[in-house]
């Protein structure tokens, strides 16, 4: 091999530097495949160095858009797909237990523990759909004690936090904790879609690549219970315009939900879904 890195052996140059001794095992099959990755991608797209300042700009700026309030990296990660792969080969699940989808970046920890068929949109702005099923297990049975951590956007594509001082706190968050039936049922918004943040770097990206930063209409769930895997989830609106689009990749068929018009209740829709969760490993 060449004494210095030329074309040809870039990848393996930078390699050979690394020191055995001083990492773990998986940190060097890591640092090994990235770099690779990297060395043969700059090579096959030519990469000039005008690009290359780009990309530095880009990843500075990305890193100095990040606050306590708002992570663009994971925005880039979701807007590339990255983060629907990284769930999909962490959380393969049996075949009837629901299945996952992203985190997204609003979700508050300490949200309201509510009494089951409370209402949790505090604003009364939005279409109000009563929310209803069963979280069972993956043989049929209910599943009593289940935390359902659910939030969603307001009716004008806001989640709280984005709009402190306007929407109430905790507007459209609750917990809610099944009995012995595995029952669940509140009252929330038919939710609405709406664009991803698009003031930062990724939505550049976006914008560059003629894409959209619009999700479809979900409402989000975490559903916990002793003995069982933790279930990040969306219940998604089936028929809306982004279904197929959805910017950060998270729409999977089995997830999306009826919404039924109810004619003379107390709600104008309502959403039944059950929720079945998989045993620990
Ligand atoms: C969300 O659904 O809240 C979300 C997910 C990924 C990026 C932005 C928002
Ligand atoms: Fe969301």
């Amino acid at each position: 091999m060449a004494k210095y890195l030329e074309v040809d052996n870039s990848a393996q140059a930078v390699i050979a530097r690394i020191n055995d001794a001083e990492c773990t095992p998986r940190f060097r099959e890591l640092m090994v495949g990235l770099i690779e990755h990297l060395h043969a991608y700059i090579k096959e797209v030519k990469l000039t160095q005008a690009e290359w300042e780009v990309a530095i700009d880009f990843l500075t700026r990305t890193g100095q858009t990040c606050s306590e309030e708002r992570q663009e990296f994971i925005l880039l990660s979701d807007t590339l797909g990255v983060s629907m792969l990284v769930d999909a080969i962490n959380n393969r699940r049996p075949a009837n237990a629901t299945q996952t989808t992203v985190l997204g970046p609003f979700h508050v920890a300490g949200a309201p523990e509510r009494e089951m068929g409370a209402n949790i949109s505090l604003d009364g702005v939005g279409e109000s759909c009563l929310f209803k099923g069963r979280v069972l297990d993956t043989d049929g049975n209910p599943v009593a004690g289940a935390r359902l951590d659910v939030w969603s956007d307001n009716a004008d594509g806001f989640y709280d936090v984005q709009q402190p001082g306007i929407q109430p706190k905790w507007n459209n968050r609750g917990i809610f904790t099944t009995g012995a039936d595995g029952a669940y049922h509140f009252v929330g918004i038919k939710p609405v879609s709406y664009p991803v943040p698009v003031d930062g770097p990724a939505g550049e990206m976006l914008t560059a690549m003629g894409r959209h930063p619009y999700r479809p209409a979900h409402t989000h769930l975490i559903v916990t219970a002793p003995g069982y895997q933790k279930l990040v989830t969306h219940i998604f609106v089936g028929d809306d315009p982004y279904i197929d689009s959805d910017a950060v990749f998270g729409v999977k068929e089995s997830l999306m939900a009826p919404f039924r018009k109810v004619e003379g209740g107390e709600t104008l829709w309502e959403c039944p879904f059950d929720i079945v969760l998989a045993p620990e490993a």
